[in-house]
């Protein structure tokens, strides 16, 4: 089975130098690589210093790259439905060019690039796979709506397709617009099916790892802690934290205090994602673009390690709904007899055991509901949430 790495983060931290890197060493390696940009606003290209285009293509040997397209991908994976979407617009008297343009849905765009990885893994072309992703909260959606669909395939899609079967014309006249033929159902059934197996793929922890670039600036960590809290929510393994453009050692001057300012942050960032490894690349001197400054960048983050290998195994945590209340499961690196102290301060929970302090960003769920206690389990913290409170209005 191939496996997949997906490197997300705030816009600019340097995910796609960092993606572009590690399909270079993969490919060197041996590994028949794909590296594929899912971020609308493409710059796989320009970090490799090579034209791409919306299908794969050979840039070097064992590897080939590819910037998806909107209106290439909603072609090749939505034509059907499209076609039934711009009789319905036309239909409603929208001009053609218009209706064709209207077609393409929230998301469809998107889930194309989550098409294309089913492709490259139906295909057993590829050793590999490096998904240069949009920035954190668009990936996350990306992520989610493979989750979001299975709804739609197991329960609209059988009882639309029965109804379209047998009451078609008669439906069509109820409700005053033109029913979708079994066909529009039996593809968009098919693409949401593969769709769920990319979804699968991609939380399965012996194939898939999802990986956060960051920075060491106040709001790029806090991003990135605020989405590792995601990814580990809906089960997306992740097994490296890269921290990358830090300040070397050897620059003084003007750049002093910066260095300073970053330095001070890295300890609490490696504590926050303990057991997770965070590795870092340092601040070049130069735009690392091109494959030969790509893979320079590579070499200071693995060395002559391989790129592909799995850093981490494991879930540092997972909350788990237990009577109606939550529990939150937290892996520490010690076992201990130390009184655990909780405090919050808005989305966040701060552990304190000893010497020992975390910070985890809560998901939106937990917000709400108070902290009812904590205890040690062999090596696992668990923290016990009250039912949220019920919440006034009427919404
Ligand atoms: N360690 C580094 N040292 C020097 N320059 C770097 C480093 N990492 C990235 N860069 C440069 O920083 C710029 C932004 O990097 P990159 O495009 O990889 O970020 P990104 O996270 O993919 O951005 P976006 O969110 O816009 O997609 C590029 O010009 C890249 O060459
Ligand atoms: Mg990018």
């Amino acid at each position: 089975m191939p496996r997949i790495l997906l490197y997300t983060g705030k816009g600019g931290v340097g995910k796609t130098s960092v993606a572009a890197a590690s399909a270079v060493l993969a490919a060197e390696r041996g590994y028949r690589t794909i590296v594929l940009s899912t971020d609308i606003a493409h710059s796989l290209a320009d970090a490799l210093d090579v034209p791409l285009g919306p299908e794969p293509r050979r840039i070097l040997p064992n590897l080939d790259a590819q910037e998806p397209d909107v209106y290439f991908n909603v072609q090749r994976y939505w034509r059907t439905i499209q076609s039934y979407v711009a009789t319905l617009f036309s239909w409603h008297g929208l001009d053609e060019v218009m209706a064709e343009e209207m077609t393409i849905l929230p998301g469809m765009d998107e889930l194309g690039s989550l098409l294309w990885i089913a492709d490259h893994l139906e295909s057993d072309q590829y050793d590999v796979i490096v998904v240069d992703a949009a920035p954190t909260g668009e990936t996350l959606r990306l992520l989610s709506l493979p989750e979001a669909s299975r709804w739609w395939v197991e329960r609209v899609a059988p009882i639309s397709r029965r109804v379209t079967k047998l009451g078609g014309p008669l439906l069509q006249k109820v409700i005053g617009v033109p029913v979708p033929d079994v066909a529009v159902f039996e593809a968009a059934e098919r693409q949401l099916g593969r769709l769920q197996r990319v979804h699968a793929l991609l939380a399965d922890p012996d194939m898939s790892t999802v990986r956060v670039v960051l920075n060491l600036e106040k709001m790029s960590i806090a991003e990135a802690e605020r989405s590792f809290t995601y990814f580990h929510l809906y089960g997306y393994p992740s097994d490296l934290v890269v921290c990358n453009r830090v300040i070397p050692a050897e620059v003084g001057g003007y750049f002093a205090p910066l260095r300073e300012a970053q330095q001070a942050y890295l300890p609490n960032v490696i504590q926050d994602f303990a057991p997770v490894p965070l590795r870092s690349v340092p601040w070049f001197d130069r735009e690392m673009v091109g494959i030969d400054l790509l893979r320079e960048l590579g070499k200071s983050l693995f060395g002559d390690e391989d790129p592909t290998q799995i850093f981490y195994r494991g879930r540092p945590y997972s909350i788990r709904r237990e009577n109606g209340s939550y529990a939150l499961s937290l892996e520490l690196p010690f076992a201990t007899k130390d009184e655990i102290g909780l405090s919050r301060h808005a989305d966040e929970l701060v552990i304190q055991v000893g010497a020992w302090r975390r910070t985890l960003v809560l998901p939106r769920a937990l917000v709400d509901a108070p902290t009812t206690g904590a205890r040690m389990e062999d090596r696992t913290l668990k923290v016990q949430f009250a039912a949220r409170p019920p919440t006034g209005g009427t919404g």
